[in-house]
């Protein structure tokens, strides 16, 4: 038996003010995003902010569903949309914002699983890494520099 380990690295700014003024200006629309997400059941609201090298911001947010499962992430909104919409461009960076409508989240909040699965289906189609940042309403912003990073070991088309 062989022991094998995994590495991912992380950076952290210490707030929002902290990012490079471009990256600032897209984690300022997550925020906005966030705010029109349709959270009624979670009470939990999560805006994302996609770049694509076209210049275009594709924001998302999360849209829930009486039948509970029928919901979406907000990154999933944001990065099907960006597919649908403009399938020849890649996608560079991906901000997002969550937290809770009953109190202040502090903490930065990464992506679920399965929306890391589906941001991994493009950065591989893209041949290129999408960089993200994740934070609460306030607080640390945690950056990975790919998706890949965020998801070892990721299921991936090769397989098929
Ligand atoms: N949510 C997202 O939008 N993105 C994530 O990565 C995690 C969770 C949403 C789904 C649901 O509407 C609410 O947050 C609570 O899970």
């Amino acid at each position: 038996m062989k022991e094998l380990s995994i590495e991912s690295k992380l950076y952290v700014f210490d707030n929002l003010e902290a990012l490079p003024e471009q990256v600032y200006n897209l984690m300022l629309q997550a925020f906005e995003a966030r705010k029109k997400a349709y959270a009624p059941y979670s009470q939990f609201q999560v805006g994302a902010a996609l770049l694509l090298d076209n210049g275009e911001i594709i924001l998302g947010n999360n849209q829930e569903n009486a039948s509970y499962p029928s919901g979406l992430c907000a990154e999933r909104t944001a990065i099907y949309y960006a597919g649908a919409q403009f399938p020849e461009a890649k996608m560079l960076q991906m901000a997002i914002s969550a937290g809770s409508l009953k109190k202040e989240t502090t903490e930065p909040i990464p992506p679920c699983g399965a929306c890391r699965q589906a941001i991994a289906e493009y950065e591989i189609k893209q041949e290129s890494p999408i960089e993200i940042y994740f934070m609460g309403h306030s607080g640390k912003v945690v950056k990975s520099h790919s998706l890949e990073n965020l998801l070892p070991l990721m299921f991936n088309k090769e397989a098929l």
